[in-house]
């Protein structure tokens, strides 16, 4: 049987940066709040022709280029987001297109911020059965357009951002060594977006209502996160024959510093093995554990041959968690410019369009 390696990883944010100060000109709210209850300092926010796939595509882009792979050697793509593009179609399918990923399956992946570690779970399982070898993962976010900026409850908290991972088939034992997932769809009112979908179609009473906004009872979802960090990372470490003492860092889903203290607690383990960067993000929500990660990479924090847990939680309710150990790219025969891809890619998916309206032309349709 296979093993599924993490061999590339990627991040991208929005340039535009609103810090706490912002914030407080425009909803009743003050830094010092704001950092004491959650940590947060600033988040990045996507400009209006940004979108989770633009960010999504500059993620993967990079994590293709640290794993030295082509758009064209991807079989699946996950997309794990909670504000995809469309209902449909899937934005992984709207990232495809971008990159040229022209012998890739994709889909989206709903597990709001538990999303990444669910998504990389699919994937690794996927190679571990043999169907697959190389699968890309993104979190991809633009929350801030379903954030009711005068609710001083939610529109401090989160930020929008990408992140990816490649995961690789090899025989070499290692990468992805076990993972939880679990729900509780009973809290589901805790954490939602209820308008849009097919229950609340848009239209002027859910707008009026504010239904396409996010809906969050902060101190519930406060509670039931820090009761289930601890618990799911432990879980995962059991699963792997592992203890605390066996793993080098813990990268958990940035919400709130207060909730990765009490994980800590829980864990018995120092906020130092911990990767923190809550503070200059916010909660990117399904892009938060790439970004860190990746950042723990930049950092020379996570190494080759680490363990690695990383634990999240989410609407639905959702969490879960996944151990790995950190491999690296895997040893390449060529290098790579996956960036020259982008307009192979652009060029591939005009000539397609073009040939679909001829044939259109030609059978009629588009008369
Ligand atoms: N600025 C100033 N005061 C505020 C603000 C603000 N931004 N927000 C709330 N307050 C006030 C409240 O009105 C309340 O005042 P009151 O006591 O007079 O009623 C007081 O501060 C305390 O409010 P709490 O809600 O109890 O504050 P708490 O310490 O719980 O912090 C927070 C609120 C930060 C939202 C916290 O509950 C939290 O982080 N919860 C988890 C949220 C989360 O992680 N959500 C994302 C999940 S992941 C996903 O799926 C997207």
């Amino acid at each position: 049987m296979p093993y599924a390696h993490i061999t590339g990883w990627g991040m991208a944010v929005p340039e535009t940066v609103l810090t706490n100060e912002d914030l407080a000109k425009t909803v009743d709210t003050n830094d010092q709040w704001i950092r004491e209850r959650t940590g947060i300092r600033e988040r990045h926010v996507a400009r209006d022709d940004e979108f989770p796939s633009t960010l999504g595509v500059d993620a993967a882009i990079k994590a293709l280029e640290v794993a030295n792979l082509r758009p064209t050697d991807i079989d699946l793509i996950i997309c794990s987001t909670s504000s995809p593009e469309y209902i449909f179609p899937a934005t992984a399918c709207i990232i495809q297109d971008r990159l040229g990923a022209n012998k890739a399956g994709a889909f989206d992946l709903l597990a709001a911020c538990t999303g990444f570690i669910y998504a990389t779970n699919m994937a690794a399982q996927a190679i571990r059965s043999g169907s697959i070898k190389n699968a890309l993962v993104i979190g991809a976010e633009t929350l801030s357009r379903f954030v009711d900026w005068n609710d001083r409850g939610t529109c401090i908290l989160f930020g929008d951002g990408a992140g990816a991972f490649v995961l690789q088939a090899s025989e070499e034992p290692g990468g992805v060594l076990s993972a939880v997932m679990h729900s509780d769809g009973s809290g589901g009112d805790l954490l939602s977006l209820p308008g849009g979908g097919s229950h609340f179609p848009a239209n002027q009473d859910t707008i009026q209502d504010g239904k396409h906004y996010i809906h969050m009872d902060g101190r519930e979802v406060f509670r039931f996160a820090t009761r289930v960090m601890g618990q799911a990372s432990r879980e995962v470490l059991e699963l792997a024959g592992l203890t605390t003492a066996d793993v080098q860092w813990i990268i958990p889903h940035q919400a709130n510093y207060r909730i990765i203290e009490t994980a800590a607690r829980y864990l018995k383990m120092p906020l130092d093995r911990f990767v923190i960067n809550v503070e200059r993000y916010g909660n990117t929500s399904t892009a938060s554990i790439p970004i860190a990660t990746v950042e723990a990479i930049e950092k020379g924090k996570l190494k080759n041959g680490d363990r690695v847990v990383f634990v999240g939680f989410g609407a639905g309710l959702t969490w879960g968690a996944l151990a790995a150990q950190w491999t690296g790219p895997l040893p390449a025969e060529r290098i790579v410019r996956v960036e020259r891809y982008r307009t192979w890619a652009r060029a591939r998916s005009l000539f397609l369009r073009v040939i679909r309206f001829i044939e259109g032309l030609i059978w009629g349709r588009n008369s």
